[in-house]
């Protein structure tokens, strides 16, 4: 056995242990109640490259992806139903015209690998909903959301609501607008909406509201995410950027949600 093999070898054991160790800590935060719904607001990608010297306008995005896939991994493994996750702001078409179509390109990349894993059955019970005005988007990248949301629509494991050209302000003017012409088509009497009527028509009315919302990036504004939504959700903001979050970090703000817990229900009954 040469040193390659065996560095080979002590890495397949490492991260084996690795995985061992989180089953183990997931077992435990287990024992306590679970966030139905956790929404991330995914900030710091392009500090993260500029902290680490990294060249390209989508290298910190790229470096976002990975992050992605490792928390909703962790989502997986603890079993939350639901996941919401920040892609691309309404406010991000304000960006330079070369780095918001990186980012269009990287996500199109990112879409056609989840078709592919998809379809060999490689993401195991994900299902991948977008949400957003994806009128507003570039065709190839939307035929492509609308296909991996078509392979993974049976799928029951984890629902995974990816925010693309979205900002709550857009979301209610969207379901507003929508709720009207539906009630419109229903009769003819005075046209009166319920908040009922104007919620079935939100972009994100496939999930139910979050319980927890997490922000990296050190900053503790909402950015137009979810402000509807998340009234009742607990805040957790977080100083790592968004490609340093990892399962200490998931694990910490989820031990925070549980000792919230007697918090949160009095002040959910009080509403
Ligand atoms: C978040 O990171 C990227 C998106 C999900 C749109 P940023 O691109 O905002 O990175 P910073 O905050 O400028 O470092
Ligand atoms: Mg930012």
């Amino acid at each position: 056995m040469n040193t390659r093999d065996e560095v080979g070898e002590f890495t397949q054991i490492f991260i084996a242990l690795m995985g061992l160790m989180r089953r183990f800590i997931f077992r435990i935060l287990c024992v306590g109640p679970i966030p139905n719904h956790i929404s991330f607001i995914m900030d710091g990608n392009r500090r993260f490259a500029k902290k680490h010297k990294l060249k390209g306008l989508d290298a910190g995005h790229r470096a976002g992806f990975v992050s992605v896939t490792y928390i909703l991994q962790y989502c997986k493994e603890i079993g939350v139903p639901y996941v919401t996750i920040y892609a691309f702001a309404v406010d991000n078409f304000r960006r330079e015209a070369q780095e918001v179509k990186c980012m269009m390109d990287l996500m199109l990349e990112k879409v056609e690998l989840s078709i592919d894993q998809a379809n060999s059955g490689y993401l195991k019970g994900v299902r991948v909903i977008f949400a957003g005005d994806m009128n507003s988007i570039n065709e190839p990248l939307r035929v492509a959301a609308q296909r991996l949301m078509e392979v993974t629509k049976d799928n029951r494991g984890l629902t995974v609501v990816v925010c693309v050209a979205y900002s709550t302000s857009h979301e209610i003017v969207h379901a507003v607008r929508e709720s009207c012409l539906r009630k419109c088509d229903n009769g003819d009497g005075p046209l009166v909406l319920e908040v009922s009527d104007v919620e079935e028509c939100m972009y994100t009315t496939i999930a139910p509201d979050p319980d927890l919302l997490i922000r990296t990036g050190g900053r503790n504004r909402l950015s137009n995410f979810m402000t509807w939504q998340t009234s009742g959700s607990l805040l957790h903001t977080t100083a790592a950027l968004w490609p340093e979050l990892g399962l200490w970090h998931m694990v910490w703000a989820i031990l925070k949600f549980q000792r919230m817990q007697n918090y949160l229900q009095k002040k959910q009954k009080l509403d």
